[in-house]
């Protein structure tokens, strides 16, 4: 590990000042006797002044491109890299090899290649890495894991997942947003469900999965299915049938602007949301656009299945017409008696015995933080998972390092390559897939 630190709390530079390096510098907002942000680094001048303005952050450590950062003598402990999915391979290793630990967002990376490489700088230059794999350090999730080795459900058989995405705010991201286009983000496979086959992984732990299949598709959010006399902006759309679109930005974001509510995904929209800057953004910016008449590439529903050592199998459903957001359903069949669990704000595992007929439920309430209750609150414990590993200088509270994110990658983009290639795809045990 790097040497010893002088200061009694960690220092940070926030890389990509957008919604996720905003709500993981909050936790220095918290408690700021354990982090404290020293610099900044984003092209967009307003973001990085409400950081820099928010933490006084000195001028000259405010830069308009994380190279600039990177350039300079090492600044402080860590890193927050997040910014978008195709800028985090370059970053990280710039910064790794400089000698700064690092909270990475995922994707780690978009392909196999640049994981790879970010492994194995990070493996060199000996420093501490946490991706972003948030769910992973829940308490419902971990619970889930405890029961699953604990062998109260016998050998698993079967994991069957569904990540409800919501359909809202599946065509804010994957329709009108950031990662409508695959080339220019990433799978929606992989941005919004990696999380998941990261789960699958990590509750199937010892067990290697073997072969995998996905079929995917773009339903509904394409140009065939643009009702009649529609036009190309929900702003200029005819009363009688915006009126019946579920997907109108009127109702997603004007709506909510009047209401007076700024969160998000208004303040995605305009840097000061107000009914006003929501109108002009809907008029002339990608988040008026009809989600019947745009360019968006990437999936809106996806199955994976997989196979592991032993025989067990699991289904991941990624579902994006739904009515809750971000909602992740689990049921873990055992010889002995099954599990399941609704990630909500309040989860209960539920257990089921076969052979008692008893069941039990196990509350998994997570803690609430102002500002990071994201993901049910798991934004918070993954900040403070990271913030504890690099002041107590012990890796073994991180559970999402780069090489086993990794490892749950490579299981996406082997679906992927599966879906695209319409075939089951074998992986090997050193991780390569054919
Ligand atoms: N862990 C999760 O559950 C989760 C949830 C949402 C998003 N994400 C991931 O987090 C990342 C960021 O997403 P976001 O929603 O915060 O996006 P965002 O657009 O709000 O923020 C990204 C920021 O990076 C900045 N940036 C662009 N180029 C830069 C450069 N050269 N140097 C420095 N900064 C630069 C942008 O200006 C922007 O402010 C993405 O990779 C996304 O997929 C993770």
């Amino acid at each position: 590990m790097s040497e010893k630190r002088g200061n009694s709390f960690l220092t940070a530079i926030v890389i990509g000042a957008g919604i996720r390096g905003s709500i993981y510098a909050q936790y220095a907002h918290l408690y700021p006797n354990k982090l404290k942000i020293v610099g900044v680094a984003d092209p967009r001048e307003f973001y990085r002044g409400k950081l820099q303005q928010r933490f006084d952050i000195k001028d000259d450590n405010c830069f308009s491109d994380w190279s600039e950062a990177s350039e300079r003598d090492k600044m402080s402990d860590c890193v927050i890299i997040t910014t978008p999915d195709r800028l985090h391979k370059d970053p990280v290793v710039a910064f790794a090899n400089k000698g700064y630990f690092i909270l990475l967002e995922k994707p780690m990376a978009v392909n196999e290649d640049d994981c790879r490489e970010i492994v194995k700088t990070c493996q060199e230059n000996n420093v501490i890495v946490a991706v972003c794999h948030v769910l992973r350090y829940t308490p419902w999730a971990n619970k889930l894991k405890e029961l699953i080795d604990s062998g109260l459900i016998g050998e698993v058989v079967n994991i069957n997942h569904i990540e409800n995405a919501g359909f809202w705010f599946f065509a804010h991201c994957f329709v009108r947003g950031n990662w409508h286009i695959e080339a220019e983000s990433s799978s929606s496979l992989l941005a919004k469900c990696c999380h998941d086959v990261d789960l699958i992984n990590f509750w199937m732990a010892g067990r290697r999965c073997t072969s995998i299949s996905s079929f995917g598709h773009l339903s509904h959010f394409n140009k065939e299915s643009k009702p009649p006399g529609a036009a190309s902006r929900c702003m200029e759309c005819p009363a009688d049938v915006e009126s019946k679109c579920p997907y109108s930005a009127k109702k997603i974001y004007l709506d909510q602007i009047k209401q007076g509510d700024k969160e998000f995904p208004v303040c995605v929209l305009a840097e000061d949301p107000t009914i006003e800057s929501v109108t002009t953004a809907l008029k002339t910016g990608p988040y008026g656009v009809c989600v019947y008449d745009n360019d968006n590439d990437v999936m809106s529903n996806q199955v994976v299945n997989m196979q592991f050592e032993g025989g067990a199998t699991a289904t991941l459903t990624m579902a994006g017409f739904t009515k809750s957001v971000g909602e992740r359903e689990v049921k873990v069949y055992g010889t002995k008696g099954q599990l399941s669990c609704t990630a909500n704000s309040d989860p209960v595992i539920k257990h089921y015995d076969f052979l008692t007929g008893k069941s039990h439920e196990y509350q998994a309430k997570p803690k609430m933080v102002e500002g990071m209750k994201g993901y049910g609150g798991a934004d918070f414990y993954c900040m403070d998972s990271f913030v504890s590993s690099v002041t107590e200088n012990n890796e073994t509270t991180i559970s999402t390092g780069p090489e086993e994110s990794l490892g749950s990658h490579l299981l996406v983009f082997a679906a992927e390559k599966a879906r695209k290639e319409k075939r089951v795809v074998m992986l090997q045990p050193d991780g390569t897939y054919n």
